[in-house]
């Protein structure tokens, strides 16, 4: 069987990743008799930056890419139909049996619509997660990609429900979550890797972790700031690998030019580029406390059991929620300042508490995806 990922941005590195590995050990263990899958992977280009692409490549051990497509960054339209255009190249060329895309990225939307339009299968991972908000270009992105996909893998079950409720029940899968898989593989190995907090002057459980990134926050200007003037007075030493959308924003924007001079008079905020995904790993499993609007950081903080404070006004991550580990608190200046004091004061770290993972899987959900896909494909 012959499988195509298609993959573009930082997270889709890490699940592919672990696809990868799935389809290795799977093959390993043919024997004669089962059909081997020959896997090539595609990269876009839409993150391009080595933190924010090729230290990932290195870090866990992802094949390099067969094909590069260079396609960089660009207004959303643009983007996606540069994309279109080049993969659409790319599955006349390789003639796959199916084309794995991966979360909710317009790499992700610019996969499922050359392949289904070619008449090729989609297999979706990380299918079934809504936010309901379709002001998101995520959303649109899912939504999308779901409904021109042919077998869906599902992480949780609120994923499987999403789709039932659209009327998706053929070759649904729940299988786990593969970001799950990632942290089992390399929890124990990030944990001894103090020199990033030793880097950025901070002792474990002694720091707030923060990213922002996404566009409802990042293109307003004044949310934006904000968010970040909030960052810069918590009481607290706070880091933040910053994504290059919000440095960028930083650089280009008047309005945000006394945020920017705030941040850097900072006593305690720890700014850093884009760190590795082992680096963030530690950063996670050390932290107090996580403040973040992204979806895999949400869940890996749930993942090494530090609290989470979502800056966005819903999750598409349920499951994180339980027992208060997750908290979706929007992006108030006052509320967030609030809400870490609260947080901070009452430790879970510290007291050693964890949350219940197995709403995410058993942490082979990798292999579940891959035996899946030979299964209904055979
Ligand atoms: C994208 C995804 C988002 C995902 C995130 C992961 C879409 C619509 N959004 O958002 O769902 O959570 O990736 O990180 O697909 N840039 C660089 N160097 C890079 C990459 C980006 O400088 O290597 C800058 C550029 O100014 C670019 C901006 O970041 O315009 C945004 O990049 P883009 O890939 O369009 O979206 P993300 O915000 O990264
Ligand atoms: N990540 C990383 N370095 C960073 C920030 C994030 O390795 O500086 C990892 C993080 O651990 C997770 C993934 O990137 O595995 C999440 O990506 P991001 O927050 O960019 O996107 P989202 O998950 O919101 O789509």
């Amino acid at each position: 069987m012959r499988l195509l990922s298609i993959v573009g941005a930082r997270p889709q590195f890490v699940k592919a990743a672990m696809i990868a590995g799935a389809v290795k050990r799977y093959n390993r263990n043919a024997g004669s008799g089962r059909e081997r899958i020959h896997h090539k992977l595609v990269h876009t280009g839409q993150h391009y930056e080595h933190k924010m692409s090729g230290i990932f490549f290195d870090e866990l051990s992802l094949p390099k890419p067969h094909y590069h497509l260079g396609v960089g960054s660009g207004p959303q339209g643009q983007q996606t139909g540069a994309m279109l255009e080049k993969i659409e190249k790319v599955l006349l060329a390789e003639n796959p049996d199916v084309v794995m895309i991966y979360g909710d990225t317009n790499s992700t939307i610019a996969g499922a619509l050359a392949a289904a339009k070619l008449h090729i299968k989609v297999a979706h991972l990380e299918s079934g997660l809504r936010s309901f908000n379709r002001r998101m270009p995520e959303e649109i992105n899912r939504v999308a990609s779901d409904h021109l996909s042919d077998l869906l893998f599902c992480p949780t079950e609120t994923a499987v429900g999403n789709l039932r409720r659209e009327g998706i029940t053929t070759n649904v899968f729940k299988t786990g979550d593969v970001m799950l898989d990632a942290v089992v593989a390399y929890r124990e190995k990030a944990l001894k890797r103090k020199k990033v907090l030793k880097k950025l002057n901070v002792e474990s459980q002694w720091y707030v972790l923060a990213t922002v990134h996404r566009a409802e926050n990042t293109d307003s200007p004044e949310r934006l700031s904000g968010l970040l003037q909030a960052l810069a007075e918590l009481n607290f030493n706070v880091v933040l690998p910053m994504h290059p959308r919000v440095r960028d924003r930083l650089k280009d924007s008047r309005e945000l030019r006394p945020i920017a001079k705030l941040m850097e008079r900072s006593r305690r905020l720890r700014i850093t580029e884009p760190v590795s995904y082992l680096d963030m790993l530690a950063l996670e499993a050390h932290a107090r406390l996580v403040l973040t609007d992204s979806g895999g950081v949400q869940k890996e903080a749930f993942f090494v059991a530090v609290p989470c404070l979502t800056l966005r006004e819903e999750t598409e991550w349920l499951e994180t929620q339980a027992d208060g580990w997750n908290q979706v608190i929007g992006t108030d200046p006052q509320t967030i300042r609030m809400a870490v004091e609260v947080e901070w004061q009452r430790n879970r770290v510290g007291r050693n508490e964890q949350p219940d993972l197995k709403s995410f899987g058993d942490g082979r959900a990798a292999d579940n995806t891959v035996a899946a896909l030979a299964r209904t494909l055979a």
